[in-house]
């Protein structure tokens, strides 16, 4: 008897501080025009103050995943979290998840695939789900990125795309679906990597390739703030995206038309709207919100997935198609049926 992986529902939450471009243009040499005409971004959200941190905007959004479910926190048997911005260095954000949620003493484990987290996690999942070692997981994406933005005229490519956000997902095990439920949970994923590309898009410290681990002197060089070659990253975004795409498509028999909703990383409209163009799909079957939060790395595509579920233009047994690509470089997608 087979087994699925069924989503059984999607929630997010980000701070309530709007920081918009113009606010950005008080701080470094940009401009509203700028940023939307390259980027599609009008503002994101940042941490309100230093109370919130990965793990607690990882909490609020599991809550109300797992509150939609209709799942106590003891239910969960695994948590799945994917970030490049935890709150510690080391234990990773998934056992302050277990302990701030109440879970059970259930494995907790942390992924680090940056914009690929999303998709990283949900291959995870299915791949613990389809080898019966766990039942009721809860993944989770959250990034709290402001802090490490160079905020000044030296980091001004990188500042104005990043934001903060969070959202969740609980998946169950399904031995039979029913009649109703036909079909639906994870069908495939697709991922990649090439470490060729780990210093196009990186942040260098605080890590161990840098002897004394962090020294004033590389605050003042700004190491500690992350740098990319974005024309060398929007190329291969593009590339990468559209791989995933065929991929998907090709071995699962399915014809872009017969995708209900493509939801991709959020990384800039230019990027998502070629990918849009080249799978010939009319606009509506593309999800943006860009516009509204900006890159927040892992939690871009649950933020879209929940945002959709609330418009009504992701419903139930819809086939949906998620695709990203990040630092890593890492790329990948899932084919689900919702
Ligand atoms: N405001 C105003 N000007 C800026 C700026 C800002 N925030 N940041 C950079 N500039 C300037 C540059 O200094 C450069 O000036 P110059 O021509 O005098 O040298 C000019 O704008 C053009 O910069 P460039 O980097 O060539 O812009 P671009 O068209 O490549 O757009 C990105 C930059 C980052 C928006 C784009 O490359 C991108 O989105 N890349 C991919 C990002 C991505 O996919 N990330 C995914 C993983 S997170």
């Amino acid at each position: 008897m087979g087994i699925t992986a069924v989503i059984r529902s999607v929630s997010h939450h980000v701070p309530t501080r709007r920081v918009t471009n113009e606010d950005l243009s008080k701080l470094m040499e940009t401009s509203d025009e700028w940023i939307t005409e390259r980027t599609g971004i009008k503002e994101r959200r940042f941490i309100e103050d230093d109370s919130v941190t990965t793990s607690t905007l990882g909490e609020a959004a599991a809550r109300a995943a797992l509150e939609k479910a209709g799942w106590d926190a003891k239910d969960v048997d695994l948590i799945v979290v994917a970030t490049l911005s935890p709150d510690l260095y080391f234990p990773g954000v998934g056992v302050l998840l277990q302990q701030r949620l109440g879970c059970r003493t259930i494995p907790a484990l942390d992924i680090r695939a940056q914009c690929s987290g999303l998709v990283y996690g949900l291959s995870c999942v299915d791949g613990y789900i389809r080898s019966r070692q766990a039942k009721k997981v809860l993944l989770v994406c959250a990034e709290v990125q402001s802090p490490v933005l160079d905020l000044t005229n030296r980091g001004r490519d990188m500042a104005v795309l990043f934001g903060d956000g969070a959202g969740a997902l609980t998946i169950e095990a399904v031995e039979s679906l029913s009649a109703s439920e036909a079909g639906r949970g994870i069908i495939d994923s697709y991922l990649g990597s090439d470490g060729s590309g780990a210093e196009v898009l990186c942040m260098k410290l605080p890590g161990t390739a840098r002897p004394g681990f962090i020294k004033s002197s590389d605050i003042e060089e700004g190491l500690v703030h992350p740098k990319m070659d974005g024309k060398v990253v929007f190329k291969n975004a593009v590339t990468r995206l559209l791989e995933t795409a065929q991929v998907l498509l090709m071995r699962n028999k399915v014809t872009p038309d017969q995708i209900d909703l493509v939801v991709p990383h959020q990384a800039n409209l230019r990027i998502n709207e070629m990918v849009r163009q080249e799978l010939k799909l009319p606009p509506e079957k593309v999800f943006n919100n860009i516009q509204r939060y900006g890159n927040t790395t892992a939690a871009t595509i649950p933020i879209c997935l929940s945002e959709a579920v609330a418009e009504g233009r992701l419903k139930e047994g819809n086939l949906v198609l998620t695709l990203a690509f990040g630092a890593g470089f890492t790329w990948g997608g899932n084919l689900i049926r919702w």
